[in-house]
């Protein structure tokens, strides 16, 4: 084989499968690469809860509106669809440690360690001090389709840094090359 043939060989697209598995459908939608973000509320009681989530996407510019979803088998789906705000961090390339703690639901607590801002008001979302960027939103609408719940908000604040983000591709942590 010459060179172009090895590089045709080593893209060549696997045949059609209708494997709908969770592990087979992981891996061929792992292909589309994504951020990664950390969405947090506060449940009723005021406790902070928070998760690793890449299923973030914009959804409208006027009005501001954007999307993501929560598998419903998390203990905090009843605390997301109380909450009447989220917060979405979209986390900096060096927070790879922090997706990893946020994803972690064997943890007592996620937020340990956690650096937060200042709260806004007394129940609003619990807000990273680091991040690449963040939208502050207030909760338009919950969704439940197949095992997922979708959220939808309407950014009320922002901000964004210069930095460079978390990348997730294939089930790995990843950076921008530029
Ligand atoms: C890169 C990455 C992306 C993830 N995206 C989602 C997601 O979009 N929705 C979701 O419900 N869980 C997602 N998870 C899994 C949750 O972060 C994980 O199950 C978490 O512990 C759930 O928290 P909870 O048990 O407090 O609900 C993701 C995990 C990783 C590592």
């Amino acid at each position: 084989m010459n060179a172009r043939q090895d590089v045709a060989a080593a893209t060549a697209p696997s045949a059609l499968s209708q494997d709908l598995t969770p592990t087979a459908l992981r891996q061929s939608l792992g292909c589309f690469p994504s951020g990664v973000t950390v969405v947090t509320a506060r449940a009723a009681d005021g406790r902070p809860v928070g998760l690793t989530v890449n299923s973030f996407a914009s959804l409208s510019l006027e009005p501001p509106l954007l999307l993501w979803s929560l598998a419903n088998r998390s203990p905090n789906r009843q605390a997301f669809r109380q909450a009447t705000h989220f917060a979405i961090h979209v986390l900096a390339a060096h927070q790879g440690e922090t997706a990893l703690q946020f994803a972690n639901s064997r943890l007592p607590d996620k937020f340990q360690g956690i650096a937060l801002q200042p709260p806004l008001w007394a129940e609003a979302p619990p807000l990273l001090a680091d991040s690449h960027a963040l939208f502050l939103c207030e909760s338009r609408d919950a969704i439940e389709s197949g095992d997922h719940t979708l959220f939808i908000g309407r950014i009320q604040q922002h901000r964004r840094d210069q930095g460079a983000p978390l990348l997730f591709y294939r089930g790995q942590f990843g950076e921008v090359k530029t």
